[in-house]
């Protein structure tokens, strides 16, 4: 093989074998560049005599050619096949399922109310419901509040223009006791129910909110005593709070809806500006209670002589943010998703006693 023949044979290797630019760059600097092999040889042209310069020329401008003609060409090919891989490395199924990004949140009064529900649940309480309009009987003169007494008032009661069949203005219930009605009235004893859901009174502050929740438990049966209201209740503090060393008191109090009325306090400790239940030596008011009183049976329509009962409610907000520290009642309806990103609740941790609240 001729010289030319070899180094033509040589770089169009070299070309075929290039896998990317840069040394498809490097063989054309080699073959066309200044110093390249293929210049050398152009230059010796001008050193040959005309017949030799005649047989030299076209072969030497060929090969020219044909080298710059293949690296082009496999410049191309390269570009194309760097594309290719790019498009194949970006390639996205669309039929596969999305990424699993936790997006949505369970709401910290959702959250325990679940807790409540599956606590008193276990204990044998039946879940009842109520509307939040309700009719004054409901709300309270079958509660034992008197006609036109200011305890009517002292709920902060919100009046709807609307009125019941008695003629009586709509309330917005003031607390979930009426859903105890609705349930004395269609069910015979014993009844054993709680109740949870979105409740009404006018004010606002840091603690409190023009709509709050609450939870409240009836029991009647033919006996059924404080005694059972007290053992009910401890049982509930200490699988809510998880604390099997629980202190509680009750206070006497009034209801116009229980006879006698009582308000439980739980051991807690205030140092450090937050409350801790189940240490220290401080009280903290939870919740309020009593046996029904015997004039709400009658109005349900059960004998005072054969039935008795006990009934109880709390704030339910107000739980939550003792167990998990939310500090103003406000932003729990403000709506701020960060709010709740921050503190709400894995829609895969369903509370249950068994695997822990
Ligand atoms: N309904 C009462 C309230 O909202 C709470 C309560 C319920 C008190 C049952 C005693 C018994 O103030």
């Amino acid at each position: 093989m001729s010289d030319l023949a070899t180094l033509e044979a040589d770089l169009s290797a070299r070309i075929v074998a290039a896998t990317d630019e840069a040394s498809l760059d490097a063989i054309r600097v080699d073959a066309l560049g200044k110093q390249g092999a293929i210049s050398g040889l152009m230059k010796t042209l001008g050193t040959m005599s005309p017949e030799e310069r005649q047989a030299m020329g076209p072969k030497l401008n060929g090969l020219k050619d044909r080298i710059g003609e293949a690296i082009v060409t496999k410049k191309a090919q390269l570009a194309e096949a760097a594309l290719e891989a790019k498009l194949a490395a970006e390639k996205v199924d669309a039929s596969l399922p999305p990424p699993a990004v936790r997006t949505g949140a369970i709401h910290p009064v959702s959250h325990v109310m679940e807790e409540l529900a599956r606590i008193f649940g276990e204990m044998g309480f039946a879940l009842e419901e109520g509307p939040d309009i309700e009719t004054d009987f409901h709300n309270f003169t079958a509660l034992n509040f008197p006609p036109k007494h200011p305890a009517r008032d002292m709920h902060d009661t919100f009046f709807l223009n609307a009125t019941d069949e008695m003629g009586q203005r709509k309330v917005l219930r003031t607390h979930t006791s009426p859903v105890q009605v609705r349930t004395m009235l269609k069910q015979k004893p014993p009844i054993r129910m709680i109740c949870m859901g979105r409740t009404y009174r006018k004010d606002s502050d840091a603690t409190h909110t023009p709509m709050f929740h609450q939870i409240e438990g009836l029991v009647i049966d033919e006996v059924t005593t404080m005694a059972d209201l007290k053992g009910t209740l401890m049982a509930f503090i200490k699988a809510y709070f998880e604390i099997d060393d629980v202190r509680v008191r009750f206070r006497p109090h009034h209801f116009p809806f229980t006879e006698p009325s009582a308000e439980m306090d739980v051991g807690c400790d205030r140092s450090g500006g937050s409350v801790r239940i189940g240490t220290g030596d401080d009280w903290l008011e939870i919740l309020g209670c009593g046996m029904v009183h015997p004039n709400v049976l009658r109005a349900c329509g059960l004998d005072p002589e054969v039935y008795q009962g006990y009934a109880f409610g709390m704030g339910v907000d107000r739980l939550a943010t003792l167990k998990y520290g939310m500090p103003d009642l406000r932003d729990y309806f403000a709506a701020d998703v960060r709010w709740l990103k921050h503190y709400g609740f894995s829609p895969y941790l369903l509370p249950g006693l068994a695997g822990g609240l």
